[in-house]
């Protein structure tokens, strides 16, 4: 292993790349990784750097973002097969139809779709930032909000909007057991429950503090003496540990007990072994239809201002 991580590095400054790592992937590729963040951070990261290659650790429309923001830079995956059950539930041409069936709305969609998606949204949001931009918009506005129902009525719930909601969810996010969690409470009384916005509505009830990954973290760094029972993917708990050694980070257990339903299968794909592959290679490599990308960086770049 060492080996390998040695070759990485040798590669990548061979080649002039910098890792961007989600805070969802393996704990290996996040400690080789340049920059670990949240989706809002991996796209600014990669608006601003200045490598010839991406590495983009983490699924495919984290990859197609950054390609979209930087056309002119090589943009790897360490595996294509890496997708999103939140992307995939929102075809684009199922989505564009619903957005023609209702003229006069505002688009706002998640940063989990595809480009195609995004290239007839107007604003992209990530979790990290759709309160901010739903609030900037006037009270009265007609928005669709896409594709995640739960992230959706998250928002409606804590802004009074009623926005319309495209009926898509994550499969990780939606197998969170609510009674494993009362029972977890019951066991751990003093614990603070952590869940990320796309969960449902019944375990968002249940939790302490709702964010995304990168705000669900820093309130564990402000606060580490406390215990943490944490419903979201549980890779998020690899930099928790790291930076909160002496806290009790408890993963949430999903409905299922005999699956690692709480690990998406996708984050997990990526390797280290795929990543040294993908820099030696420089393949797979993302490419985004020239037409598309052209209307989709526009609401991308326009959530990277309202967030700046
Ligand atoms: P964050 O935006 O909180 O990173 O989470 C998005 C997500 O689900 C990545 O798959
Ligand atoms: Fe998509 Fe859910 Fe995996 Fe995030 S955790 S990449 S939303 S399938």
């Amino acid at each position: 292993m060492n080996n390998l991580i040695e070759a990485i590095k040798q590669l990548k400054k061979e080649k002039n790349a910098i890792i961007l790592g989600h805070y969802y992937q393996k704990g290996e590729i996040q400690d080789i990784a340049d920059y670990v963040g949240d989706s809002l951070a991996l796209a600014q990261w990669a608006a601003k750097t200045e490598a010839d290659i991406i590495v983009m650790c983490g699924v495919h429309f984290m990859g197609e973002t950054a390609k979209v923001l930087c056309p002119n830079k090589k943009v790897l995956v360490p595996d294509m097969a890496a997708g999103c059950s939140l992307a995939d539930s929102c075809p684009a041409d199922k989505f564009s139809q619903f957005v023609k069936e209702h003229p006069g709305y505002t688009v706002i969609s998640y940063v989990n779709t595809t480009a195609a998606v995004k290239a007839v949204t107007d604003v992209v949001v990530t979790s990290t930032n759709a309160k901010q931009i739903v609030e900037s918009f006037p009270k009265d506005e007609k928005i669709i909000f896409g594709p995640d129902r739960n992230l959706g009525n998250y928002i409606n719930s804590i802004t009074g909007r009623n926005m319309l909601l495209w009926d898509g969810a994550c499969h990780v996010h939606e197998q969170f057991s609510v009674e494993k969690i009362v029972e977890l409470k019951a066991q751990h009384p003093d614990a603070v429950v952590l869940a990320h916005p796309e969960c449902k509505s019944v375990v968002l009830k249940l939790a302490d503090v709702v964010g995304s990954t990168a705000a669900l973290l820093k309130y564990a760094v402000n606060h580490p003496e406390k215990e943490y029972i944490v419903a979201t993917e549980s890779g998020i708990l690899h930099e928790m540990q790291k930076k909160c050694p002496q806290t009790t980070f408890i993963p949430a257990p999903p409905n299922d007990s005999t699956c690692a339903c709480n690990e998406c299968s996708f984050m997990r794909l990526n390797t280290l072994e795929k990543l040294y592959n993908c820099l030696k290679d420089e393949s797979p490599e993302i490419t985004v239809d020239p037409e598309i990308a052209e209307k989709a960086v526009k609401p991308i770049k326009r959530m990277l201002e309202i967030s700046a």
